[in-house]
């Protein structure tokens, strides 16, 4: 059997790396990867293929940036010729982005099983590009593999409950797998900064980055933070937020900040391992800070992730300069951590084993 798996973006990387490593190790079908080319810079694709020995893709669809409708109908159209083509059994899918809602699409119109990877996540607002994309998928999709009992739960408040299932968190299975290879005394020392005293930001989201005011206000909090915590803030800039920086000219706001090229996977643990805290608006980075047993302040109006607010662990954070300075000092005072909320570090054999079992039913 053959089944295509349709990355784009640097999260749907991190996933495939160890789903696409479980495939070939148990045999169960022959895996043909697919990349939208949603992400195409060397420090947002390429860096992640090397470092998680992802092998090269069988299909680069080249796709590139654009409005949300061109990216997805230039992925859906392209996907759909790559599905025609290969008639694979399923097609798997991961998280949010424009890619996956393309595949989704295009598969669920072929009649062709969509397999979902971090099904069931829902957030506020509706209208995020994200939810939209992950709502959808959801609804079209035949297996839907889920992070936690949250999602399990949020997938049966819209009455999808058959193919539903809890594996736990992929980039859980990473984090144990990869961590071995992290270097935090040397990249902590190649940042010239000193372990534990120092935060690590990531901003991206466009309700962050692409509204001047919001952009400057984040920045200016990050900044106050700097001097009211004494530690500095470590800022590895997304490419989308390096153009609005530069467009809004936001220099002065950003002065007191380390302001970094991104990063790869390793690094940016490595420097999270490291940290006193973690200040975001990453989905995958507010849980991998938590199983790097660090906390994160997370700026946006609600997360997929509420177990990890719920429990007080992570703090939301609204687009506020005061509330991400004094919010920010709150993040780096003691909490207990909660236990295992994301599966037991087996979720990639979880997800090959039960997909194997559907294909071989369907
Ligand atoms: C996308 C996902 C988001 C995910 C994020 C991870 C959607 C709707 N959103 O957001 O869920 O958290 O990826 O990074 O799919 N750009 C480059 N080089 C690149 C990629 C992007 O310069 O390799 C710039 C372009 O100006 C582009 C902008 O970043 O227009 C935004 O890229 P896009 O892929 O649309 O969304 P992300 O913000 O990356």
């Amino acid at each position: 059997m053959k089944i295509l798996s349709l990355v784009g973006a640097r999260p749907q990387f991190v996933k495939e790396a160890l789903v696409n490593q479980a495939a070939r190790k148990l045999g169960a079908w022959e895996h043909v990867l697919v990349h939208s080319g949603q992400h195409y810079d060397a420090v947002m694709s390429d860096v992640f293929f090397e470092e998680l020995g992802i092998p090269a893709p069988d299909y680069h669809l080249g796709i590139g940036s654009g409005t949300h409708g061109a990216m997805t109908a230039a992925a859906l159209s392209a996907v759909e010729r790559v599905l025609i083509d290969e008639n694979p059994g399923a097609l798997l899918v991961y998280g949010d982005t424009n890619t996956t809602l393309a595949g989704a699409i295009g598969a669920a119109k072929l009649h062709i099983p969509v397999i979902h990877v971090e099904a069931g996540i829902r957030q506020e607002p509706k209208t995020m590009p994200e939810e939209i994309n992950r709502v959808l998928t959801d609804h079209v999709s035949s297996v839907l593999c889920c992070c936690s009992d949250l999602a399990v739960s949020n997938l049966a408040a819209e009455n999808i409950l058959s193919g539903v299932h809890m594996v736990g968190d992929v980039m859980y299975d990473l984090f144990l797998r990869m961590r071995t290879r992290f270097k935090p005394a040397e990249v902590c020392a190649a940042h010239g900064v000193e372990p534990g005293h120092f935060m690590v930001a990531t901003l991206h989201r466009d309700f962050n980055v692409d509204d001047p005011e919001s952009l400057r206000s984040i920045l200016r909090g990050l900044s106050r933070l700097v001097a009211d915590s004494g530690m500095p803030i470590l800022l590895p800039l997304h490419p989308r937020t390096r153009k609005r920086m530069e467009e809004f000219d936001c220099a002065g706001d950003a002065s007191a900040l380390t302001l970094l090229p991104s990063m790869g996977y390793l690094e940016l643990m490595s420097l999270v391992t490291f940290s006193a805290a973690v200040v975001t608006d990453s989905g995958g980075l507010q849980k991998e800070a938590y199983y790097a047993g660090r906390r994160a302040l997370v700026i946006m109006p609600d997360t997929g992730w509420r177990e990890l607010t719920n429990c007080g662990w992570n703090l939301l954070c609204p687009v506020d300069t005061d509330a991400v300075a004094t919010l920010g000092l709150k993040i780096l005072e003691p909490a207990l951590q909660p236990g295992d909320l994301y599966g037991d570090g087996g979720a990639a054999d979880h997800i090959v084993r039960i997909v194997a079992e559907a294909m071989a039913l369907a």
